[in-house]
């Protein structure tokens, strides 16, 4: 079973998850729903947790975020776990993990999130941002054509939905688990509408450089599900949708281009970006040498621009 490796370390992925802070800072209506309306322990704490966080400097934003909400409806101590692999930068995170305040207790968890992270009802919150469509391991793809499922002739897309779909429901098992009844999930991730996916021209580019270097078949441990897959297991999974939405964003990087028409400084931060979650799978530095020129090159035709799933789940 092969190990899905963490984050590029060393603050890399702080420094290029600008992308990723946006989608935290467009979902807030969903975050502020959440803590407007869990029902509240009669003693403390409420437990709130982000699975997937990182080096921190978003984790802690979202987070902090949540704790400032959740401050506004009552004062009882608050428990934040922070979760991610054991391969992720643990040094970096906790430098990042200055104080929250009186009152708020944090804590950081080594463990998969498709186990339970968590003690059983001790959950109010559960938050996962652009984590979940990482697969828990890559099925046996024969002869893949493309590195991501989209690209894949239909057998190999079968393999990968049928590892993404048992990820999902062990996934939303493990939170069922872990949240108080009325307890809140709130989910952000790359998603796909229509045949619409997130970053499709950025993997296409991939596809054609790891063609053009000889690497060998590679096979991106990343689905990103539909809204049928993401609402069919909800309600045997013990949840049920309160809000669902698909996002399209631009990356601030194309917001600058279209200011400053600097397409070499557009290249550097759209290719950083990506190199911030692939590298570890993909080490090779002239893929990212290469993706930049061509970035540079064909702004449009290659760039990274989203389509996210923003959706929130109730605990039943
Ligand atoms: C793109 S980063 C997102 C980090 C942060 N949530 C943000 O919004 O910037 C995805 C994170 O999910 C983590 N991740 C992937 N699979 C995981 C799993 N099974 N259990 C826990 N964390 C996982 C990765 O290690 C990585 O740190």
């Amino acid at each position: 079973m092969p190990v899905i490796p963490s984050m590029k370390g060393d603050g890399f992925y702080d420094q290029h998850s600008k992308v990723q802070e946006q989608f935290i800072l467009s979902s807030q209506d969903l975050l502020e729903e959440a803590a407007a309306t869990i029902p509240l322990p009669a003693a403390g704490p409420i437990g709130l947790a982000d699975l997937g966080c990182s080096e921190g400097k978003n984790s802690l934003l979202l987070m902090r975020l949540l704790v400032q909400m959740i401050r506004q409806r009552s004062k009882l101590s608050v428990a934040v776990t922070h979760n991610d692999l054991p391969a992720n930068n643990w040094n970096g995170f906790f430098r990042n993990l200055t104080p929250y305040g009186p009152g708020i207790w944090a804590q950081a968890n080594a463990t998969s999130f498709f186990l339970p992270v968590v003690p059983p009802r001790s959950l109010h919150i559960a938050c996962c941002y652009s984590a979940v469509h990482w697969l828990s391991q890559v099925p046996s793809v024969p002869h893949p054509k493309g590195v991501l499922f989209a690209l894949m002739e239909p057998e190999s897309r079968e393999l990968l939905a049928a590892q993404a779909a048992l990820d999902w429901e062990a996934f939303l098992k493990a939170r069922a688990e872990e949240l108080v009844p009325g307890g809140r999930l709130v989910l952000v991730s790359g998603g796909n509408k229509d045949g619409d996916v997130a970053g499709i021209k950025m993997y296409r580019l991939l596809d054609q450089i790891l063609q053009e270097l000889g690497h060998p078949p590679f096979v991106m441990p990343i689905y990103y599900r539909n809204e049928q897959e993401i609402c069919d297991p909800l309600e045997r999974c013990g949840f049920q949708l309160a809000h669902f939405r698909i996002q399209h964003l631009t990356t601030p990087f194309a917001e600058q281009l279209k200011l400053d028409s600097d397409r070499r400084a557009y290249a550097r931060s759209a290719s950083s970006f990506v190199r911030a979650w692939m590298e570890p799978l993909l080490p090779d530095p002239r893929i990212y040498e290469i993706m930049e020129e061509r970035m540079a090159a064909d702004p449009e035709g290659t760039e990274v621009a989203n389509v996210q799933i923003v959706a929130a789940f109730s605990r039943l």
